[in-house]
């Protein structure tokens, strides 16, 4: 590492800053020339600052792609306070680095182990890559009705069947807060040197407090993405890439990024890296102590009114996958007042102004982070006791409880993949009728909510025991992803 500055400074920010205010007459893009030509609605909404600040890559500002100056710098920085030999800055997300992940692991017709509720992003990858995937379910919680993560068990057992996988992808922790044991997974990992990827979207503040679950970096993975977004500091869209160790390619990371990210980065999204970077590692500890403080008093609080269930802590230790809980993911479960986890967020968000992170048929999720404070918990609290209070307690709602153990009872969900997904997603489709698609190969990847994990995947073949789960959830007043037809009348298979 060349960096001699220190986590105080924010190179990036900084020249950004600098080459706001100079004085020069701008012949570049963007076209509004540093506000000047840009809509007055947005300068009334807005102020200026933020669209002087919008500029491209000037000499000053280094290259998102060949970084050598401040985003170098940033970056160097930012790994340090991650705990990474290299961290790449990306602006669109973490779907990005997740979809580069996989292209820099896997080529065409390479295998990879993953679970099956992953997020859509990872999907994109295996179609970019044209890896082949083997599917893990992860562990099914009846009580919540949601998936968890998958087991250091089962990934050892898919290892011994697929030694010769090229990459290992879970999701820590999921959008629930539940992490895996991931040292462990690791460890299973390494035996066969290959790389261990983390979709660590939702954990980019572990790394920054004791009492938060061991980041992925710590735990030993090789390549963690993490949306900075979303329980951190930086704008939307703003995330990082950290990778360590030498099983993995840094130079097919980098190339692989320039394939899936914009060759005119957004600086302010980038300085938004840098700033929110400096932040944590200069004050992250008592940010995050008081985060935790709220977070307490709030699960402390709900659990005590009547008809409210409070994910704790994770009940289940060492079982379902599940080995820790991000105590800042605040998981509701409704059912006991008689209404869905739907309408209890449209009567927290019309009537109470509450807004959830996600809402399920028995749960609400909320996020809470640094940027909470004690009125928006006591605010949270207030709303819960007079959304108890106003719930028609309707322990007769038969909606409640019909799609609780279905996931169970498809004992024989059939796998088997018979074009990749990127083979898939390319071929000509046709549209059947539901029951004219048994034996036929997927197009679409279907995914039933609850409990998350996708049903019919792209490439694979299609069901009677498949298609009649579809139904059956829908039936109970879950719903469907994925699907063209929402009514599931009809499902794309390949022509
Ligand atoms: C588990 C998971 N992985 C990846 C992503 C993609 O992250 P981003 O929104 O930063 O692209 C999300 C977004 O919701 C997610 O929930």
């Amino acid at each position: 590492m060349t960096n001699s500055l220190s986590q105080a400074q924010t190179p990036l920010l900084t020249a950004l800053y600098e080459c706001a205010k100079s004085s020069h007459a701008p012949f570049y893009t963007p076209g509004h020339k540093r506000g000047v030509g840009i809509s007055p609605s947005l300068i009334d909404i807005f102020g200026k600052s933020v669209f002087a600040a919008d500029l491209p890559e000037l000499t000053e500002l280094d290259n998102l792609f060949a970084p050598e100056g401040v985003i170098n710098q940033a970056q160097e920085l930012a790994a340090q306070a991650f705990g990474a030999t290299r961290t790449w800055f990306l602006v669109n997300g973490s779907t990005c680095g997740i979809e580069a992940a996989i292209m820099a692991t896997c080529g065409a017709k390479d295998k990879i182990i993953l679970p099956r509720n992953v997020h859509s992003s990872v999907i994109a990858g295996l179609i970019l890559s044209g890896a082949i995937p083997i599917f893990i379910n992860p562990e099914y919680d009846a009580v919540l009705d949601i998936a968890h993560t998958i087991t250091p068990e089962s990934i050892t057992q898919a290892l011994h069947q697929h030694p010769d996988a090229k990459a290992v992808l879970i999701v820590y922790p999921t959008y629930y807060g539940v992490c895996g044991d991931v040292v462990s997974i690791a460890k299973k990992v390494h035996e066969y040197n290959i790389p261990l990827i983390l979709d660590e979207a939702h954990g980019a503040h572990f790394a920054f407090h004791p009492d938060l679950p061991t980041s992925g970096l710590a735990a030993g993975a090789d390549i963690c993405v993490q949306s900075i977004h979303k329980t951190l500091g930086a704008m939307t869209q703003a995330s990082m890439l950290h990778a360590q160790g030498n099983i993995v390619n840094y130079e097919r990371i980098s190339k692989a990024l320039q394939l899936v990210q914009s060759t005119s980065p957004s600086y302010i999204l980038m300085a938004s890296l840098d700033a929110a970077r400096a932040q944590m590692a200069l004050q992250g500890h008592s940010l995050i102590t008081q985060t935790l403080h709220i977070s307490h008093t709030a699960r402390q609080n709900l659990k005590k009114i009547p008809g409210l269930s409070v994910y704790q802590s994770y009940p289940y230790q060492g079982g379902l996958g599940g080995f820790n809980l991000d105590p800042t993911r605040l998981t509701i479960n409704v059912s006991n007042l008689g209404i869905t986890g739907f309408e209890a967020d449209e009567i927290l968000e019309t009537q109470l102004e509450i807004r959830s992170e996600l809402a399920s048929l028995h749960n609400l999720t909320f996020i809470i982070s640094i940027g909470n404070t004690q009125q928006d918990i006591d605010k949270l609290m207030q709303a819960f006791n007079t959304l108890a209070k106003m719930a028609p307690v309707n322990k007769n709602n038969t909606n409640l409880n019909s799609t609780k153990y279905l996931w169970n009872n498809l004992t024989a969900l059939n796998n088997s993949l018979h074009i990749s997904p990127r083979e898939a997603y390319f071929a000509a489709s046709e549209t059947l009728p539901l029951d004219q698609t048994y034996s036929r190969i997927s197009a679409e990847t279907i995914c039933p909510y609850p409990p998350g994990i996708p049903v019919l995947m792209l490439g694979e073949v299609i069901t009677k025991e498949a298609v009649e789960y579809l139904q059956e959830v829908k039936k109970s007043g879950g719903f469907l992803t994925g699907c063209t037809d929402t009514s599931l009348k009809t499902i794309k298979v390949i022509a």
